[in-house]
């Protein structure tokens, strides 16, 4: 393995990986060249070597220095094979792929269909990598909404409001559950549970007449619309509401500490396995302990535990 290329999604945490993935690469005397844009800029031959000085300074910056696309192109085989074309022209012996499914996905493609020897790191704060505990990402995005949320809580106390705030999260309710959790939040609706809008609205209604006057409530972005439900809340409470969407901040900012010691270790446990003959697989943390997983399993759906979480917040509420 002389020569390895690298591709990126974008969430905190990715170019602290970036960074471990180039100077593991550089101990190990493989060069690392840098894949911008993700698999368009793999059709597009958009590529060039990094050394240990191109890391520098990253990290503890958010997004990603290798910039990123979403690529229609790569869903054909004309673009796979010029995506292929791009790494045999540029002797490129390996791939590692640092994202989330869909980046995951096209890496076991690559792995399975046209032989390329290819690592996944995941890298989503969706959370919704199969088979590992946390995704690089994740952690940074929990903490950016608890900030959030910390903010909301004095408007919403202070003037006696009712708040559904919207966080990410197509299919997986993670970073909602945490951050209802985390956040002290009334209620929380997650893709992977069945909702009670009437008994959450009889709930409020008592609790009101009791003397409780401020709600926040978290809806994954995959569960339903903010707006939605605040709507309905007023409906059937007759109380006022307001709502946040907290969207593109919880993919942004500065990796926590969580987040960048993860990047370092995938990061270089990708570069070793690579080396040492590993494909189609993807790196991740279970129990803190360093893991491989199929990629094959990587990408299959990820089914969260949530009702533990679910009963706390409401014993707490
Ligand atoms: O995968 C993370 C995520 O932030 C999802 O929660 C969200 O739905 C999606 O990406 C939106 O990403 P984009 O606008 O880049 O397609």
């Amino acid at each position: 393995m002389r020569r390895i290329g690298i591709l990126t999604r974008d969430c905190a945490g990715i170019n602290a990986c970036i960074r471990a993935v180039v100077r593991a690469a550089s101990f190990y005397d493989i060069e690392v060249m840098g894949i911008f844009r993700g698999y368009e800029g793999l059709i597009k031959g958009d590529a060039k070597i990094l050394n240990r000085r191109s890391v520098s300074g990253i990290i503890n910056s958010g997004g990603t220095i290798l910039k990123t696309a979403r690529s229609q192109r790569f869903l054909t085989p004309e673009g796979q094979k010029q995506a292929v074309k791009t790494i045999e022209d540029n002797d490129i012996d390996g791939l590692i792929v640092i994202g989330g499914d869909g980046s995951l996905t096209g890496a076991h493609l690559l792995a399975t269909q046209y032989n390329i020897p290819v690592i996944g790191i995941p890298a989503t704060i969706d959370n919704d990598v199969n088979g590992i505990d946390l995704a690089i990402g994740v952690d940074s995005a929990v903490n950016v909404a608890l900030e959030a949320l910390d903010k909301i809580r004095d408007t919403a106390t202070s003037l006696e409001r009712i708040f559904v705030v919207e966080v990410m999260g197509r299919e997986c309710g993670y970073i909602a559950l945490q951050v209802a959790l985390g956040g002290g939040c009334e209620d929380v609706l997650l893709p992977e549970k069945e909702f009670d809008l009437k008994k959450m609205c009889r709930e409020i209604t008592e609790g009101n007449s009791k003397g409780k006057v401020s709600w926040i409530i978290i809806v994954a972005e995959g569960r339903a619309k903010a707006q939605n439900i605040a709507d309905k809340i007023t409906d059937i409470t007759g109380l006022e509401t307001r709502i946040v969407v907290l969207g593109y901040i919880q993919r942004g900012g500065s990796p926590t500490a969580v987040d960048r010691i993860m990047a370092a270790r995938l990061g270089n446990f990708a570069v070793e396995l690579i080396k040492n003959g590993h494909r189609d697989e993807c790196v991740g943390l279970k129990d803190d302990k360093l893991i491989t997983v199929p990629l094959e399993v990587a990408t299959k759906p990820k089914h969260i535990q949530v009702e533990d979480f679910y009963r706390l917040i409401k014993i707490l509420t």
